[in-house]
């Protein structure tokens, strides 16, 4: 493994919705990286909070019959497996930072709405899943955290150029966003002749998630690495995630029979007794076969 330093973006798990496989192998890529890893940016919608949404409430009810009063618990539930892992998965020293999302973003905003009195005492989703005392850091919505000369923010300003307008707003950065679910970089020309890159980060959802309609757009599963190429200077490269699978360089990092189900055996633990079979097939990823 290259002595370089390198960054790790990945956003848009939804959680509750998401890929288990392609998390549990997220997490042995970083593990595999951990000795050359500055830190970790999760990129928004790491979880789905499909159930505060006007758009997509009573949608998996209707799949799973229910359980609609424990889908926010669950992803939380899941939300600190997966951040568990994540926090032993790197070295001591490691950055890593949560982006808050257009999904978390419904929480505060739905409590804002309904009983605005409650919402300053209300707790907010970074304390729920105990960032602080994780050493995970908070970045707003509609926020960005820099890494060298990138700008990384969840963004929700999709079009087929969607880093168009974040390079444009980054004056002078390179910008990595989330939220499109697509994995592409787009070359912006500066006046002075330079060129920047707008980079658009993927996604570890469940492409069979049960609330999305049957046009999805362009998707692609992956991460995004940014490799130190000087001071403060960084190089990118797209991660494409196979469902089993992750070429890194020269090496092919690969997720073995039954790790997903052991990744997430202690959500499993955490939720036992609560209609543990349906339980079982959001922390599988709906209809799939761990
Ligand atoms: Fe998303
Ligand atoms: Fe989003």
């Amino acid at each position: 493994m290259s002595t370089l330093r390198h960054w790790l973006i990945a956003g848009d798990i939804h959680l509750g919705e998401h890929n288990p496989r392609q998390v549990a192998l997220l997490v042995k890529l970083i593990r595999t990286l951990a000795p050359t890893l500055a830190g970790v940016v999760l990129n928004g919608d790491i979880l789905d909070v499909t159930e505060v949404h006007k758009s997509t409430a009573g949608r998996r009810q209707a799949v799973l019959p229910g359980r609609s009063p424990l889908y926010l618990l669950e992803e939380i539930v899941l939300a600190k497996c997966f951040l568990g892992a994540l926090t032993r998965a790197v070295e001591p020293g490691t950055t890593i930072q949560f982006i808050e999302g257009n999904h978390e973003v419904r929480i505060p905003r739905l409590v804002a709405a309904a009983v605005p009195e409650l919402h300053p005492v209300t707790p907010t989703l970074k304390e729920l899943l105990g960032l602080d005392e994780l050493g995970i850091g908070w970045t707003p919505y509609n926020s960005h955290f820099l890494v060298g000369d990138w700008a990384i923010e969840h963004g929700h300003r999709c079009n087929i150029h969607a880093c168009k307008g974040l390079l444009e707003s980054y004056l002078g950065l390179n910008a990595i966003q989330g939220h499109s679910h697509r994995l592409k970089e787009y070359g912006h020309q500066t006046p002075d002749g330079r060129t920047l890159y707008g980079v658009e980060g993927g996604h570890l959802r469940n492409p069979d998630a049960s609330y999305l309609p049957r046009q999805r757009g362009q998707w692609q599963a992956g991460v995004v690495l940014l490799t130190e190429v000087g001071q403060d200077r960084y190089q990118h490269s797209l991660l494409p995630f196979g469902e089993d699978r992750v070429i890194l360089g020269r090496e092919v990092v690969t997720l073995k029979t039954n790790e997903a189900r052991s990744f997430w055996q202690p959500a499993r633990d955490a939720l036992v007794g609560n209609h543990t079979r349906l339980i079982d097939a959001v922390i599988d990823g709906r209809l799939m076969e761990v």
